[in-house]
């Protein structure tokens, strides 16, 4: 049975779920009925030591958190990779290289998967969609913050990506959001996979569904848990049968970004046909690289596909590909699209842009696909564990601590080559004692760089172990005791 705080007491972004079991779980006791949250000034005056408590003990946390490994630093760039970086020998550089304090590094830690971030000609597309539209929405959406080119845009999405709607958001975490503070009521069946996002997962205490979670990517638990569910008394009343049944809702993504999982679509639909279920799949890191045209994993499969315009495709914001009727609904009930200021004009002006764009990056499809089979074979070579996956590749590397020397170590080679930029994905990105170094590739890189990559990562990695089996054993004993299918409900 589910610790009922689990989700509600996260505090960290990125919550990894799979240490809790929410099968079943009602998490509806979220009332904040009654609860001030005006800001007011409490009844009582201060204790005279009070200032400086609340800074105390979050730096008391914080200070747990690096002692255990898991402390966590935004690290500033020099810059992203720009397209007119040119070395003083007249020698082009990696159009993959950035800077951090001064240190040449190859970027293999962004999701600029197709390198329009850095592109040229879509840099000024946007400058000039900037310059001839107003960069600021002004207002809410049911203000006055809609205009016709967004509805234009939104419109021109739908269409492309084959859903009836769309809506743009300013992020993917507030997609989620919306979507499902704006869907889903009390009592709702939920059906989550143990990894999907925290944007989801964080969203979903506060509707009061039930959430059942089901193992990572792992379709007959899924059909199991909805089976189950049908059996114990969900096909609706018997006199109308299953016609009026409560519909369980199923989460999903299309690639788990921090796991390189690409789960079974055609399967996932099959079970939600079968339990007549509403499929909701975050393509966040599908658009834009995956399916015809960019156009993901998940067509004919989700009900609703979210999408982020921060990470392939270039630009900032979100997309909701909806089913008809959704959008209005959604601008009825979703408070983070109700009270929240709509995207500007300019923004819709390169949204479409883009769409004329998308349906021409093949060769950048292609390369990216390349990039990722010469990845995972030459790190494989090499005896380094990595998952299958697309252009995320993912090395299994378990203790927190040696992941995070092992990004450092890709950081700071010795050799006076460049160094490689990775995440060490840790707790609560991933599950406890499961860190995973995640390497995300970019169609900015040349096989050079990915040849210069595996070169590092295995020379870190031999030295990692040597120094593992020179350590005296017991050091090592208790590592990785959960991992990201033993226990359940964790996510990226
Ligand atoms: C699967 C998934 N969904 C949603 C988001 C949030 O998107 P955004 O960065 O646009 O807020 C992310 C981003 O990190 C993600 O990985």
């Amino acid at each position: 049975m589910a610790d009922q705080n689990r989700l509600t007491d996260a505090r960290l972004p990125g919550t990894d779920l799979s240490g809790s079991d929410l099968s079943g779980s009602d998490l509806s006791g979220t009332d904040l009925s009654g609860t001030d949250l005006s800001g007011a000034t409490p009844v009582a005056a201060p204790h005279p030591a009070s200032p400086g408590l609340l800074a105390a003990r979050l730096a008391l946390r914080v200070e747990e958190l690096h002692a255990a490994g898991l402390g966590r630093n935004a690290l500033p760039l020099d810059g992203l990779p720009t397209p007119m970086s040119r070395s003083a020998a007249g020698q082009p550089p990696s159009p993959a290289l950035v800077h951090m304090e001064g240190r040449p590094l190859l970027h293999f830690a962004g999701n600029d998967y197709l390198g329009l971030a850095s592109d040229k000609e879509w840099r000024a597309t946007v400058a000039a969609c900037f310059a001839h539209h107003a960069p600021s929405g002004t207002a809410s959406r049911l203000a006055a913050g809609h205009t016709v080119l967004a509805a234009e845009a939104e419109a021109a999405w739908a269409e492309y990506f084959g859903y009836a709607e769309c809506l743009f958001l300013p992020s993917g975490y507030q997609a989620n959001l919306a979507l499902l503070w704006g869907l889903l009521g009390h009592g709702d069946a939920v059906f989550l996979d143990r990894r999907v996002h925290a944007s989801m997962a964080h969203a979903l205490p506060p509707t009061g569904a039930r959430l059942h979670t089901h193992r990572h990517a792992d379709m007959d638990d899924l059909s199991r848990r909805l089976a189950a569910w049908r059996a114990d008394g969900n096909d609706g009343p018997p006199a109308c049968g299953t016609a009026c049944a409560p519909q369980p809702v199923v989460l999903a993504e299309s690639l788990y970004s921090m796991d390189s999982t690409l789960p079974d679509m055609a399967r996932l639909g099959a079970v939600a046909r079968e339990h007549g279920a509403f499929v909701i799949v975050d393509e966040a890191h599908a658009f834009g690289v995956l399916g015809a045209g960019g156009r993901g994993r998940a067509h004919g499969v989700a009900d609703v596909a979210v999408g982020t315009l921060g990470k392939a495709l270039g630009l900032f914001g979100a997309f909701l590909l909806l089913p008809r009727g959704t959008r209005n609904a959604l601008e009825n009930l979703a408070s983070p699209l109700i009270h929240s200021t709509a995207l500007p004009e300019a923004h819709a002006a390169c949204c479409l842009a883009l769409l004329d764009l998308l349906p021409r990056l093949d060769d950048r499809r292609h390369h990216l696909a390349a990039l990722g089979a010469a990845l995972r074979t030459g790190l494989r070579a090499e005896g380094v564990p990595v998952r299958e996956g697309a252009h995320v590749v993912c090395v299994d590397v378990g203790d927190e601590e040696r992941c995070t020397r092992l990004a450092a170590r890709l950081r700071t080679p010795t050799d006076g080559g460049p160094g490689v930029l990775a995440l060490a994905a840790r707790h609560p990105t991933v599950p406890r004692g499961a860190a995973t170094l995640r390497l995300g590739l970019t169609a900015l890189h040349r096989v050079d760089d990915v040849a210069r990559c595996v070169d590092l990562l295995a020379r870190a990695w031999k030295e990692e172990e040597e120094k593992q089996n020179a350590a005296p054993q017991h050091a090592f004993l208790d590592s990785g005791t959960d991992t990201a299918d033993g226990a359940p409900g964790e996510q990226s």
